[in-house]
């Protein structure tokens, strides 16, 4: 005789993980407004096409319990030398099971054994990220506001700032590999696409590039990032011409050993909004010229 019983549901903490695919964008977006965050689905997009998604299916079948997304740069034979990691979220009604741990346990410690990571901690992530060997090795101040017009990119320095066009491609992977410290041409590609606007600075010369800056759409704000610039100047310069094109609110996530910029930025009308703590795993900080690099793209993706 068969015995037939009530079937035991798995604990949640062994629903299976699974890749996301742009496929899933609207039940990541749909996670992300759960969890009280902007639904985001244009910057999602970009993740999932960019990099790689996870995620566990919500047990009670209505969309995603949990997700985070990894961006893979300067990938060799011997795996990539960097990933970064955003987007970790688990639905307010599986909080604190333990489900934020088994998802970054496995992609931490099974998908990226031994590869060097990063990420932006907001408060609630980051003693689960400690747990999993990752250290505090920078700060990030995020600034929104409406930038106050004040001078044209001129008034900073004598770089000749200017919307990019496809020739300035080959120069932007260049000068980001160099500043970033590893090559992420497979992000920096999709700009022109992504972004709104897309400004080089160059010496009055012409003959080299000496920064570059994105504003991409973000739901009612701009974003500004990635912001790379030999020096302060360069940066404001930058600013200015993507401020220019928008009446939106700005959006940008500054290191904070910027102090300059953040003060000028202030001046401009933005506040401070909080404040996210950049940790690594296996590398004692990012690589790169810090001195150069001012904004990610998106603090989900470095
Ligand atoms: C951060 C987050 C992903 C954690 O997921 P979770 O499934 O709730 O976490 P877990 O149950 O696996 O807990 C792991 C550890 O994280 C810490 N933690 C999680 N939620 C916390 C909270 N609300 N307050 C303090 N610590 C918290 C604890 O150390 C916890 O371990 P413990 O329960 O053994 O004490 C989830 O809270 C979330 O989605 N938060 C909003 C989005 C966010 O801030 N994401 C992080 C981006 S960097």
């Amino acid at each position: 005789m068969i015995q037939s019983g009530p079937v035991t549901p798995p604990h949640i903490t062994d629903l299976p993980i699974r890749a996301l695919t742009v496929d899933d964008l609207h039940r990541c977006a749909d996670l992300s407004e759960d969890r009280g965050w902007l639904r985001e689905d244009h910057k999602w997009r970009l993740l999932l096409a960019a990099g790689t998604g996870y995620g566990i299916d919500a047990p009670d079948g209505q969309g995603l319990a949990a997700s985070c997304v990894v961006t893979r740069y300067g990938t060799t034979h011997a795996g990539p030398e960097l990933a970064a990691i955003g987007m970790v979220l688990v639905a307010d009604r599986f909080a604190r099971q333990g489900l934020g741990r088994r998802l970054m346990t496995h992609v931490c410690n099974d998908v990226l054994k031994g590869v060097p990571l990063t990420l932006h901690a907001t408060p609630y992530g980051r003693p689960l990220y400690e747990e999993l060997g990752f250290e505090t090795t920078g700060r990030a101040e995020m600034l929104m506001g409406t930038f106050t017009h004040e001078g044209t990119p001129g008034t900073y320095g004598t770089a000749r700032v200017r919307p990019a066009n496809a020739e300035d491609l080959p120069r932007i992977l260049r000068l980001d590999a160099e500043i970033f410290g590893t090559d992420r041409t497979h992000m920096i590609t999709r700009l022109p696409a992504f972004a709104d606007r897309l400004v080089v600075a160059e010496e009055p010369s012409g003959s080299e590039l000496t920064g570059y800056a994105a504003a991409w759409p973000n739901l009612d704000t701009q974003v500004i990032g990635p912001l790379i610039a030999q020096d302060t100047a360069t940066a404001q310069s930058l600013v200015t011409a993507l401020a220019r094109g928008t009446d939106r609110v700005l959006r940008t996530d500054v290191d904070v050993r910027h102090e300059e910029l953040l003060a000028w930025l202030k001046d401009r009308g933005l506040a401070s909004v909080a404040f996210n703590t950049v940790m690594t795993r296996d590398i004692p900080g990012l690589p790169g010229d810090w001195t150069r690099r001012w904004a990610p793209l998106t603090v989900a993706a470095g």
